[in-house]
């Protein structure tokens, strides 16, 4: 995966959000949509800072923009504030103009037996709005992108997983504790992921640099889902140093 490095995460928040940028402006004034895949976690928190202050400051318009995220904890009520879809709307979503229904999240407060039509439906929806034109991601220190832990398929579609126990230790302390957080969630699959146009994927810190130097240098496997993204025509690596340290 070709790697672009910058000395601080600002610069690299900077070029994602740059490109992000150029493609939604692009599309605004042909008239056409731009389809955003999104994540959450502490991560991507500095590009959507930065796409916030291009709508307030540089009249940048998302209301032809779509989204679709990544995933959801399940089950998980979208009032939560544990929930993806809160934290969404808290970080970007309530400080741009996207319209309502041009955004996707997976729902994590559906019964169990309508989470499998749910899936397939997200990932018809997806396949309507044209697939997704840039798909930003993070990467978990199991590798792992959105959901997609250690034994996901390169084929894999959105679908309800059950997440590592180093993924939930991760996400311990912003839970109250090991015991509050969910054991399942709902995730778009690699495959999923695989099918965007152009893909950035954002490591950013020290305790990066071990799952990064597996994903872009490692073997191809479903041991590090990431590992996939090396075979993706348009996925580019971003990193700060520290997260590019174990890089050879
Ligand atoms: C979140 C997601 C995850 C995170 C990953 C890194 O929607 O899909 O794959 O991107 O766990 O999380 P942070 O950025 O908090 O280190």
């Amino acid at each position: 995966i070709p790697t672009l490095m910058f000395e601080t995460s600002a610069e690299a928040d900077k070029h994602v959000s740059l490109v992000i940028e150029s493609l939604i402006r692009e599309n605004n004034s042909a008239g056409t949509p731009t389809v955003l895949g999104l994540p959450t976690g502490s991560t991507p928190i500095g590009v959507y800072r930065e796409l916030i202050r291009l709508h307030n400051e540089e009249d940048l318009d998302f209301s032809r923009v779509v989204t679709f995220n990544l995933d959801e904890y399940y089950p998980m009520d979208s009032t939560s504030i544990h929930s993806y879809r809160r934290w969404m709307n808290e970080t970007f979503f309530d400080h741009v103009n996207i319209p309502e229904e041009n955004i996707h999240i997976p729902k994590g407060d559906i019964p169990r037996e309508e989470v499998e039509a749910f899936c397939d439906d997200y990932e018809r929806q997806i396949e309507r709005a044209g697939g997704i034109d840039i798909q930003l991601l993070g990467i978990g220190r199991t590798g792992h992108i959105g959901f997609n832990e250690p034994g996901s398929s390169r084929e894999s579609l959105t679908r309800k997983v059950t997440l590592d126990p180093v993924t939930r230790g991760d996400a311990a302390d912003s839970f109250f504790g090991l015991e509050n957080v969910p054991m399942e969630a709902i995730t778009m699959g690699v495959g999923s992921i695989l099918s965007a146009g152009k893909i950035f994927i954002m490591a950013l810190g020290e305790h990066k640099a071990p799952v990064v130097k597996r994903a872009v240098e490692g073997e191809i496997t479903e041991e590090v889902s990431a590992s996939f993204l090396q075979k993706h025509p348009q996925a580019v690596f971003v990193v700060d140093v520290a997260a590019a340290s174990k890089l050879t």
